[in-house]
């Protein structure tokens, strides 16, 4: 026999004999004469339908169970599904207790509830739907950095410097055997990377666009809805800039373009999401997609919240941090569409970010965008490319020594550069309306969870 995906399956328009299909059973429904099977494989949402004479019927065959079914490929009568499998045989593969199994063929489960079972969770419809989204929306950001000239950079996990400066380094240090005192590995202390900017950074020297797609981790003690240990981030780097909007129009075009790749090429996984797991977040996600996103200066913001009634937990003083609940405020007054914050106060930022040399109010060069439902979306700069500038800044941080080989950059050929970040995780929250980070990433890691 030939063997079909479901997918295949479901797609084939002719009358097709002797096919083998492998995979999990969705339904059972046995009736006098007929016992009917939904069977699916992880290449689509919608299930096959089998069937099969109730002489095939098997106590084993129950929800969850795994089996291979050959038969013969035929249009179906009903209209819900354009094919089924009429089966010959049904041989199971692999049993499972229905008593045991924490998912009930009528219940729909939460994600909060499927959350508790990580190595079984992929075998629900949401948790299905979402990977293959998840998957799919990979393809169509390195498909969006391929169309606009963007070489992929393979950037380090294991790297020695701390680029955000946030101290939220995890050390790598290797297992078993303790090394001698002030001797380690790699002679000195490394980190797994919290960001790949300033490697995309080395490479903007030599390359107009660079980007990097990877793992990135970060010490962080939040149990929040937005932040894990271990995420992926979307990085990329231009040069030859002249002000923050070459960055801007790459990542509003970015987002935009593959939110659209997904719509179109996952269009029955996300109805699942849009339709029962977040109802009400098609109208949400059309809106970000069918307008320009506003861009305000960070001083506008910090005026915007300022005048407005409502009570925030943290300051609004010109130099604070936008928090969570500004952040949000800030989204919903532009029309809860994705927005822009430009120049943020200079003390703010990282030391890599760009002077705006302004006056009483300093700020550097810096953009975060906001969406609806999660914040902070991505956050991006102009770099500090004028040696001076930037030898004295790390001059002042104490860190001259250690990025001796940063300031070599502007040395030699050095061009106005500037990138972003942009959160996988949080993209997906955002295009799908899911409100917890956890739900969206295979195996998520945060504090106390690490446990497969
Ligand atoms: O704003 P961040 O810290 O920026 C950087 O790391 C820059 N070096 C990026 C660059 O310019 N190349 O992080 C970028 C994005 C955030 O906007 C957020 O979406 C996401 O990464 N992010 C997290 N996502 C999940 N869990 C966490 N703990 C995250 N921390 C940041
Ligand atoms: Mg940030």
């Amino acid at each position: 026999p030939s063997r079909l995906w479901v997918s295949e399956a479901l797609s084939s328009s002719e009358l097709r004999e002797n096919i083998i299909i492998q995979g999990w059973v969705r339904s059972v429904r046995a009736q006098k004469a007929n016992l009917f099977l939904h069977v699916t494989d992880g290449s689509c949402l919608q299930p096959l339908q089998i069937v099969a004479s109730s002489e095939l019927n098997d106590p084993s065959l129950t929800f969850g169970s795994a089996v291979e079914v050959t038969g013969v490929l035929k249009r179906s009568p009903h209209p819900r599904q354009p094919v089924e499998l009429e089966a010959h045989h049904i041989n199971v593969v692999g049993k499972c207790n229905p008593v045991e199994f924490p998912f009930k063929i009528k219940d729909r489960h939460s994600l909060e509830y499927i959350r508790q079972y990580p190595h079984l969770r992929c075998r629900t419809n949401a948790f299905g739907s979402l990977l293959r989204i998840r998957s799919e929306a990979a393809t169509a950001i390195h498909s969006y950095f391929k169309k606009n000239g963007f070489v992929n950079i393979h950037t380090p996990i294991i790297t020695s410097n701390d680029c955000e400066g946030a101290g939220e380094l995890f050390q790598v240090e290797p297992s078993g055997q303790k090394p001698k005192e002030d001797e380690n590995f790699f002679s000195v202390p490394a980190f797994l990377t919290v960001s790949g900017q300033l490697h995309l950074e080395v490479m903007s020297g030599a390359f107009s666009r660079v980007y990097t797609f990877g793992p990135t981790f970060r010490a962080e003690n939040s149990q929040s809805r937005r932040h894990l240990a271990e995420f992926y981030m979307v990085e990329a780097e231009v040069s030859f800039t002249q002000s923050l909007e070459d960055l801007t129009e790459v990542m509003e075009d970015m987002f935009k373009s593959a939110t659209e790749h997904v719509l179109a090429e996952c269009s029955e996984d996300v109805d699942l999401f849009h339709k029962y797991v977040t109802p009400g977040h098609r109208g949400t996600l059309d809106a970000m997609m069918t307008t320009s996103f506003p861009i305000i200066t960070y001083s506008e913001a910090i005026e915007i919240l300022s005048r407005s009634s409502q009570k925030f937990v943290f300051p609004t003083d010109w130099g604070c941090d936008l928090q969570t609940e500004h952040e949000k405020y800030l989204v919903n007054h532009c029309g809860n569409i994705p927005v822009f914050v430009t120049d943020y106060p200079y003390d703010l930022k990282p030391f890599y970010a760009r002077d705006n040399q302004d006056r009483p109010h300093h700020t550097a060069a810096a953009v975060d965008l906001l969406v609806p439902g999660v914040g902070e979306l991505c956050g991006g700069s102009l770099r500090e490319e004028r040696l001076d500038l930037l030898k004295n800044r790390l001059e002042q941080v104490g860190l001259e020594d250690a990025y001796s080989w940063y300031l070599d950059l502007r040395q030699f050929g050095s061009v106005p550069h500037g990138g972003f970040g942009m959160g996988f995780e949080r993209f997906l929250q955002c295009i799908l309306g899911v409100d917890n980070i956890k739900d969206v990433i295979p195996f998520p890691r945060f504090s106390n969870s690490c446990s497969l």
